[in-house]
């Protein structure tokens, strides 16, 4: 097995594992990797739909998307679908998914179907990292607060992506969480908001929550946090959704990017309650 770091924030490129083999010993090699890296990238894994349900199984109950219906045969994998023609595409400013979930997601296993030429790369951010750099201040106010998680926007976007399909529900869902959880399994913080579903911090009025939020998002896109990864056919990314933001770029511009189809498979593992 072959370990390449990514960046010196997060995310690793791992050669020598075979997806295909969804046995616990192959699982916990990846769990541990993923603990450490956060993401973890691998190429050439031409893996059948099945074998990626049975490898992502490995770390828990699967879940289904709130808002988007998931593949037909498949209802677990959900197809992030990006027509040549369009500019956009799901995922695409900084978020960790359904924060707005009382069980967030725990882990994300993207597998690359059809990727263009050039654009549409994925970002991560390192959460954790996130949290040891924030300024003392900004830290004792928010070290025993929760903020408010709200799907709001989230269930009329489906419609935005022209093949992307929603499954009927647009209710609109919040919780709250802390504002700095403790990662279950490393024991470590996180900070825990993102400015796609993150709307308030309780306890605090609205223009010192505002001023504190829009802190911490500016301090999350840092980009010595960050690590991106170049997508080839074929490829799969395994995240932890915990300790991480995620966003696919929309760098589609006519003569590059543009003009050409993405399309991705999706399967999320169930969370706990974020502590
Ligand atoms: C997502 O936000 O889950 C999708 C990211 C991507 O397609 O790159």
């Amino acid at each position: 097995m072959e370990i390449e770091l990514i960046s010196g924030a997060l995310g690793a490129e791992v050669k020598g594992i075979d997806l295909k083999d969804s046995s616990i010993e192959n699982w916990n090699v990846i769990n541990d990797l993923l603990l450490e890296h956060k993401v973890l990238f691998f190429r050439n894994q031409n893996i059948t739909s099945e074998e990626q349900l049975n490898l992502a199984r490995k770390f828990g109950p699967l879940e289904r998307h709130i808002y988007v219906k998931g593949r037909e045969k498949y209802p677990e994998i959900l197809r992030i679908i990006k027509e040549p023609d369009e500019k956009q595409q799901w995922g695409e400013t900084w978020h960790t998914d359904v924060s707005y979930n009382p069980k967030p997601t725990k882990v994300i296993m993207l597998r690359s179907i059809k990727i263009p030429p050039v654009g549409g790369d994925t970002m991560f951010s390192n959460m954790e990292l996130a949290y040891e750099t924030l300024d003392d201040e900004i830290k004792n106010k928010i070290d025993d607060k929760k903020a408010i998680h709200s799907s709001l926007g989230a269930a009329a976007f489906v419609d935005a992506y022209k093949a992307m399909e929603g499954n009927g529900n647009l209710k609109e869902y919040s919780n709250s969480h802390p504002v700095v959880r403790t990662h279950p399994e490393t024991g470590k913080k996180i900070l825990y908001v993102n400015s796609m579903y993150t709307k308030k911090i309780l306890d605090l009025d609205e223009d010192e929550s505002d001023h504190i939020l829009n802190h911490i998002f500016k301090h999350q896109e840092r980009l010595d946090f960050t690590c991106r990864f170049k997508w080839t056919e074929n490829a799969v990314a395994i995240w932890d959704n915990r300790s991480t933001l995620h966003q696919g770029l929309t760098d589609f511009f006519p003569g590059r990017g543009l003009g050409h189809e993405r399309v991705m498979d999706r399967i999320a593992i169930e969370g706990d309650n974020p502590q």
